[in-house]
This record gives C-alpha cells, sequence and structure tokens, in this order.
C-alpha cells in the first residue's frame, strides 16, 4: 500500500516545470498511486510498467490512451477531427490491432529500416551541406524535422512535396493552449487541414486502384476478415504513422546533441569513436524519452503493491520516469554515453510496443553520426531553444545551435 503525502497531478504547473524530482518521490513513496481526482493510477517504476504493458488482457486501450482521454479531460473534436485515431492500431485491442498492425509490420521491420538507410543519409547529408555554412542552425528544423517526415512519407507513400504542409501542422498540434494541457485553435486547425487533405488524398487512391507497396497502399488493398479497411480507419492510421513518424524523432536527437553539449568529453569521445554512435543514441532515448506516458483503462481486476486496480479505472505508464528508475539503471539520472542499457521503455512494451522503433533507431544514428562527422564542435544555444512541456510530451521544439563554419 502507497504511504505518501504527494499530491501528484500531471497537470499541474509543478510537474511541467520539472517532472523527475514528483517522478523520484512517486517510485519510492508510491510506486502505484492513485489519485481520487482522476480516478486514475500511476505506475512509475520499471518493473512495473513492464509487466502490465505485455499483461495486455487486463487493460484496454480501445478508450484512449492519451492522458488527456485517461485523465477524461480531452476535449470533443470538431466532427472534420473526430476517429483521430480511436480507429488507429494505437486505439485497438488484439484481435483486430494484431490483425491491421500485421498489414503494416512489413514496412517497418528491421530489414525494411536498412533499406531505407541510403535515402537517410543522403537526406541528413543534403541538410547537413546547407548548414554548415552558415555557423547557426536549428538541429531540431534544420535537420532532424526536415528527415523524420521525409523517411515517414517515403513508408506510408504520401508525397515527399507536401512534408512542408505536414511538418507546420504537427508543430502546431500539440502546443498548449494557458491552461497547460488544451490543444490550442490554431492546433485543432492544423489537425483539421491535414485531416482534410489526408480524407481527399485517400478517397483518390482508392478511385485509382492498386496502390503500392508501401503502408498506405497495404491498408488500401487489403482485407481483414473479409472486409476492405474504411477509408476513415485508413485515414486514422496514415495519421498515426505520419505524427509518430515526424513528431518524435527530432525530440531525442535534439536531446542527444543538448546532452553532448553539456558534456564534452562525451561528445569528442562519440567523435573520436564513431562507433559509439549507436550506445549514445540509446542513451539518448533512456535519458530524454519524450514521451511522459501513455495509458489504458482497467478491463479485469489487477493487483500490484498490494493496491487493486478495478475495472473502468484509468492507467497511465510514465515512461520518463521508468527509464531513470534506479532498480533498472545503475546511477540512473547520470547521462552516460558508455552505459548500454539492455533494456528501455523508450518504444514502449507489449502488442503496442512502438512500430517505428528499427526505423527510429536507424534515422538517430545515422543523423547523430553524420552530424558529429559535420559539426564536431558547437555550442548550444539554449536561450534561444523552445521546449515543449506538457503532460504529454518533454523535448526541444527548436534547438539553435553555434559552431564553426565550414
Ligand atoms: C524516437 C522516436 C520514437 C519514439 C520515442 C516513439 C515512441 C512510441 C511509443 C512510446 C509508442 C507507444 C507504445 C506503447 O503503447 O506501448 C509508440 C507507438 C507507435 N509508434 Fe512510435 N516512436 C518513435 C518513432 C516512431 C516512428 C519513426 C514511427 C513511424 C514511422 C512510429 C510509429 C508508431 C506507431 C504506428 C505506433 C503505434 C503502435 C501500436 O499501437 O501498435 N514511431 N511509439
Amino acid at each position: 500500500m502507497s504511504e505518501t503525502t504527494l499530491e501528484f497531478d500531471p497537470l499541474s504547473a509543478e510537474f511541467r516545470a520539472d517532472p523527475f524530482p514528483l517522478y523520484q518521490r512517486l517510485r519510492d513513496e508510491a510506486p502505484a498511486y492513485y489519485s481520487r481526482k482522476y480516478d486514475t493510477w500511476f505506475l512509475s517504476r520499471f518493473d512495473d510498467i513492464w509487466a502490465a504493458e505485455r499483461d495486455f488482457r487486463h487493460f484496454t486501450i480501445e478508450a484512449g490512451q492519451m492522458p488527456n482521454q485517461v485523465l477524461g479531460v480531452a476535449d470533443e473534436p470538431p466532427p472534420e477531427a473526430s476517429g483521430a485515431l480511436g480507429a488507429a492500431i494505437a486505439g485497438l485491442d488484439p484481435p483486430r490491432h494484431t490483425k491491421v498492425r500485421a498489414l503494416l509490420a512489413p514496412h517497418f521491420k528491421p530489414a525494411a529500416a536498412r533499406r531505407l538507410a541510403p535515402l537517410t543519409r543522403s537526406l541528413v547529408r543534403g541538410f547537413l551541406d546547407e548548414m554548415a555554412g552558415r555557423g547557426e542552425a536549428d538541429v531540431v528544423l534544420d535537420l532532424a524535422m526536415r528527415t523524420s517526415v521525409r523517411i515517414a512519407c517515403t513508408i506510408i507513400g504520401l508525397p515527399l512535396e507536401m512534408s512542408d504542409f505536414f511538418v507546420e501542422r504537427i508543430n502546431t498540434m500539440f502546443q498548449r493552449d494557458e491552461t497547460g494541457y488544451r490543444q490550442t485553435e490554431a492546433g485543432m486547425q492544423g489537425v483539421v487541414e491535414m485531416f482534410g487533405y489526408l480524407t481527399e488524398l485517400i478517397a483518390e487512391q482508392r478511385r485509382r486502384g492498386n496502390a503500392g507497396d508501401t503502408a498506405m497502399g497495404a491498408l488500401l488493398d487489403s482485407e481483414i476478415d473479409g472486409e476492405r479497411l474504411s477509408e476513415a480507419d485508413i485515414r486514422a492510421n496514415v495519421s498515426l504513422m505520419l505524427i509518430g513518424g515526424t513528431e518524435t524523432l527530432p525530440k531525442v536527437l535534439s536531446a542527444a546533441v543538448y546532452r553532448l553539449g553539456q558534456h564534452p568529453d562525451q561528445r569528442a569521445a562519440c567523435v573520436a569513436d564513431p562507433g559509439l554512435v549507436p550506445a549514445a543514441f540509446q542513451e539518448a532515448l533512456r535519458y530524454d524519452m519524450p514521451t511522459q506516458m501513455l495509458g489504458r483503462r482497467v478491463a479485469s481486476t489487477w493487483e500490484i503493491h498490494g493496491e487493486s486496480l478495478e475495472p473502468g479505472q484509468g492507467v497511465l505508464y510514465l515512461w520518463a520516469s521508468a527509464n531513470r528508475d534506479e532498480r533498472e539503471f545503475p546511477d540512473a539520472a547520470r547521462f552516460d554515453v558508455q552505459r548500454r542499457a539492455p533494456r528501455i521503455l523508450t518504444f514502449g512494451a507489449g502488442p503496442h510496443m512502438c512500430l517505428g522503433a528499427h526505423v527510429a533507431r536507424m534515422e538517430g544514428e545515422i543523423l547523430l553520426g553524420e552530424f558529429l562527422a559535420r559539426i564536431p564542435e558547437y555550442e548550444v544555444l539554449e536561450d534561444r531553444g523552445v521546449r515543449l512541456c506538457s503532460e504529454l510530451f518533454r523535448g526541444w521544439v527548436s534547438l539553435p545551435i553555434r559552431f564553426p563554419p565550414s
């Protein structure tokens, strides 16, 4: 049973300012913390989240996995944006989840990620060419996001020339208004515009038929239990892959650049030995996990730490806390490119584990490796950086750096 005086509220200003001291107290004092206000449980230790996520029969994702949905504070979306992720794999339980995910899986396997490596490298080198002579650049906007959106579009089968249109809308989508947790008007408008575009594109592809060997093609051309997927379901999955593929990776890459800026000795080690880059990227994934939490609803009673989670209650997995759990990672609060953690929770675990994990690692390792080879010395202009700190995400949305032009 938990014994804590802590009043944990992920929508509080205190949480947005710095969640890590709160995570520490939760892990130590109340690893299964119940919030009466939201009728929701919070799991904060690595092993507990690992177990809960894999034991998916006790939990359902179909009532929504976003923190605002689990906490019951989500606004009704406008009709043009409804069904946003509901019919996507991130909103489905097995067995339907398994079937839809199987259609997409071939486009995300390690071999598929390897096939995308040459394209990724040439995109990254091109963006670095543009940056290198300037002596100042933005790691998120000039480099990482331009790469991640193009790789996501390639996998899905979306036109590359729409990349900037998508980036602008995705960037506003996760901004919050003055409450700190509500989407802004502009963000909602961005969703509506992106959905409008995808709705027309998918209808047009369906009319034409034979959509090709892409993730969207697989959704358009296949049947599940004898029925074709609806255009709304296809749009939900395409949006999920596009947003998931574009949004998160730049936050990890910029975290890696930021942390290596704070630790010049570790940066020098990576420059001297590029073989260290995958371990450095893995450490950035662990240390600065952007997605703070996602959740489920309890489907049948689940017991942990002497507490009983009852059907209908919410449960939120505090990923970023799990990745700093001292029970799993010795000296967890230290950023250390030599760490080589055998497992992390940055991509989740269990059936909903990130579909893009292999692609993300491939992109991240190429981005970081090429970046350090081209710009081994730099200064992070932290005061000009912009950080998103909400209940959902924590990470740089803009991170300018200065370096000797070349
Ligand atoms: C560093 C980058 C990334 C991080 C940190 C990340 C993180 C996550 C997390 C935490 C989940 C939920 C896992 C769960 O509930 O167990 C997820 C799911 C997902 N991600 Fe990623 N992701 C990244 C990159 C990508 C990329 C590049 C793509 C696609 C191109 C992608 C597509 C997806 C999809 C489709 C799902 C839903 C999977 C399902 O519900 O079955 N992600 N991701």
